[in-house]
């Protein structure tokens, strides 16, 4: 992985599904190639959208050898902590919560880490960032979201990556994900304004080659750390 600063560069393709059949032909598609993967789980009522159960990793997990790749799972769910002892039987290392979606996220993520997961915090792209700011050393990474929460292919919010590059600047020691939009074309504009993992969704896994797009996002990201 290249390195920009103290963190390298990583792209994440993001599987996001409404059914069984599709959960599992995506993580099929993505485990050849993803070193990282991120499973999105909505629940109707954070999020309009609904997504598989987090149940359905169990069996995932019996289908496919996903041991080599680091899996997170992002929360966009009320109640995020009822998912915890699901998601470490799954073999899931990391879990991405939503700070709007909680009352105290310090809370939860100390519950979270006391399951032994490592946590991120999500912000939506309304959510200011002195939401977590104060409190931002109890979580491992911060993850802006730079679409509205819960589909693929969402129209980009610019002024979440503004956001994104105010917090970078205040806080250059911490880990950024960005989750939301991401292109061949805009890629830059994502590293330039501070994110180091780079969660890719449409753009990769409804490609018409996965892996060949997954492989041109990593040339791009090299290109631009050379
Ligand atoms: C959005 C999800 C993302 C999604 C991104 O709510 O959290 O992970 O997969 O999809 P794209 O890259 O198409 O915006
Ligand atoms: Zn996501």
């Amino acid at each position: 992985m290249q390195k920009l600063g103290y963190f390298p560069v990583e792209i994440v393709p993001a599987i996001l599904a409404e059914d069984e059949e599709s959960f599992f032909s995506l993580t099929k598609t993505a485990a050849e190639f993803a070193h990282r993967l991120q499973f999105d789980f909505m629940d109707g009522v954070f999020v309009p959208s609904k997504s598989v159960q987090v149940s359905t990793l169990k069996n995932l997990a019996k289908k496919f050898d996903l041991s080599k790749i680091e899996l997170e799972a992002h929360l966009m769910v009320l109640n995020p902590e009822k998912y915890a002892d699901e998601l470490v039987e799954s073999g899931v290392r990391t879990v991405i919560f939503h700070v709007e979606a909680v009352e105290s996220p310090k809370k939860t993520s100390l519950f979270f880490k006391s399951k032994g997961l490592d946590v991120g915090i999500a912000l939506n792209p309304e959510t200011p960032n002195e939401a977590v700011e104060k409190i931002i050393n109890v979580f491992d990474f911060i993850m802006f979201m730079t679409v509205k929460p819960g589909f693929y292919g969402s129209p980009l919010e610019i002024d979440a990556i503004r956001k994104m590059k105010d917090f970078a600047l205040n806080h250059p020691d911490v880990l950024i994900a960005v989750d939301g939009g991401v292109k061949m074309d805009n890629l830059e504009l994502f590293i330039d304004a501070g994110a180091r993992r780079i969660c890719v969704g449409s753009a990769i896994m409804k490609a018409e080659n996965p892996k060949l797009a997954y492989n041109q996002f990593l040339e791009k990201v090299n290109e631009k750390v050379r």
